[in-house]
């Protein structure tokens, strides 16, 4: 299907105080208007045009990678009706053109289905709902026959309109050719000295196009974000949303109100989370893996039955089944660990594969190192790694024991089954099979006296 979507975006948002525009501020980690574009792009093939003013570069910068999202500037903000007719002549004849909002981010595709039904029979498809409370939105005007004749904004309302709890979401979808008939006679006289695109539903009616009125599934898809407070709120809303979807996937959650996805987070079944965790970009938990409280999570991948122990700090990593991490462990980017290893607290890893059963329990730093099968790193070693201009590559084989307090500075090699004495600094390759150590040599001083204070 052919579909035009105009998304307005080029408010500023002053009630957020930032000087980032309102529409690149995130809600489940994503800004609103990549949400909304995506959601608009759920439908099918639609020729997206975003109608940028304030901070338009800034929300540009957003799309550079998606050529299908076009733009239109509306370099004076007079008004909603204004604003799409910005958009007018970027806009492909054929097929409807639906109107969202950057600053509404939770629209849900199936929630405008209805809209290009309606749309498509050449009629005009509108999203409404009903409130306790409308004060501030524009109200639907119904006829005797209850078909909606017209939407009056607040500040225009008489006080029997003010009693209209159907309010208007802005929400619309429309035949093209209508929208740029009717959008060419909207004028500016009304409270606010707009123009609204609000005025095209009493077009439509004195023209005898049906106004087709439905509700979105949830009222929270058609909240708007004004503020540093409705931004917090939305999120809460997207956030219960994701926590309830992962219940009923069979995952469990210590407590759905206190996780928070900014991304998309894959279980298998039997998943636990904890209190207080965060995840970002792509995190996918096998059947059985446990997570503690308070980890951090981003672009994860983590092997059946894998425990995450309190506190971990977890970024483009790799784990397999039946590990152990934490607490207070940090995987950095490029860490890939094999089935059954053990990483524990204060441990950090970067660039760094360890092999199946190998452990580093404590106090460690493993840094472009790739370390064989069943190796234990004893507490306190450090892979010098860095020279102070080059990364060079720390290598330990199958069945090496380190021992504790070792420096290995790479480029350096251990060899199959080695062994290092405590306190090691390793600067030549430690062969296969034999003890290696270095060491000052031991001595006592027989009789020694400590210095002692002396009396004030
Ligand atoms: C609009 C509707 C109102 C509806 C309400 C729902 C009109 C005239 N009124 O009112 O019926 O109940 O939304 O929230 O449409 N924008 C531009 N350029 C402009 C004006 C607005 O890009 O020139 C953008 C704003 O940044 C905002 C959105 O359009 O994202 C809505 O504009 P706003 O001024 O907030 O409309 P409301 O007065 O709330
Ligand atoms: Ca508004």
């Amino acid at each position: 299907m052919n579909l035009n979507i105009v998304i307005l975006a080029a408010g500023k948002g002053t009630r957020m105080k930032s000087d980032l525009p309102k529409v690149v501020h995130p809600v489940g980690g994503i800004p609103m208007v990549q949400r909304v574009v995506n959601a608009g792009m759920a439908l099918g093939q639609g020729h997206v045009v975003l109608v940028v003013g304030h901070g338009a570069q800034r929300v540009q910068a957003l799309f550079e990678q998606q050529s299908n999202v076009h733009f239109a500037l509306q370099a004076e903000q007079l008004g909603t009706g204004h604003a799409v007719s910005m958009a007018l002549n970027t806009l492909q004849e054929h097929g409807p053109t639906l109107v969202l909002y950057g600053d509404v981010p939770l629209i849900q595709p199936e929630s405008l289905k209805p809209l290009l039904q309606a749309a498509q029979q050449r009629q005009v498809g509108l999203l409404t709902l009903n409130m306790q409370d409308p004060t501030g939105y524009g109200r639907i005007v119904r006829n005797e026959q209850n078909q909606v004749c017209g939407i009056v904004e607040h500040k225009d309302a008489t006080p029997e309109q003010l009693a209209i709890t159907e309010i208007n979401t802005g929400i619309l979808a429309c035949p093209t050719p209508l929208l740029r008939k009717w959008l060419a006679g909207v004028s500016n006289h009304n409270a606010q000295g707009e123009y609204y695109l609000t005025d095209i539903i009493g077009m439509a009616y004195r023209d005898g196009v049906p106004v087709i009125a439905s509700h979105p599934a949830h009222h929270w898809e058609v909240l708007g974000v004004n503020s540093r407070t409705q931004q917090a709120e939305l999120e809460r809303f997207y956030q219960n949303q994701q926590a309830h979807k992962l219940l009923e996937q069979g995952v469990c959650l210590a407590d759905p109100a206190r996780i928070d996805i900014r991304g998309t987070l894959h279980c298998k079944a039997d998943v636990f989370i904890d209190a207080g965790c965060v995840f970002e970009g792509e995190v996918h938990l096998a059947n059985g893996v446990h997570i503690a409280q308070n980890c951090y999570l981003k672009n994860v991948r983590l092997g059946a039955n894998t425990r995450i122990e309190p506190f971990c700090h977890l970024e483009q990593a790799q784990v397999g089944e039946g590990a152990r991490i934490g607490p207070y462990a940090r995987l950095r980017p490029g860490s890939e660990l094999a089935e059954h290893t053990h990483v524990g607290n204060f441990v950090e890893l970067k660039n760094a594969k360890l092999g199946p059963e190998s452990k580093a329990n404590h106090l460690s730093y493993i840094g472009d190192a790739q370390v064989g099968a069943r190796v234990n790193i004893g507490a306190g070693t450090i892979t010098c790694n860095y020279d102070g201009a080059n990364k060079h590559q720390t290598t330990i084989e199958d069945d090496a024991f380190i021992g504790s307090d070792t420096q290995l500075v790479a480029p350096i090699r251990v060899g199959k089954g080695a062994t290092l004495g405590a306190g090691t600094t390793l600067t030549k390759d430690a062969p296969a099979g034999a003890l290696t150590v270095s060491r000052t040599k031991q001595m006592s001083v027989a009789g020694y006296k400590r210095p002692v204070k002396t009396p004030k």
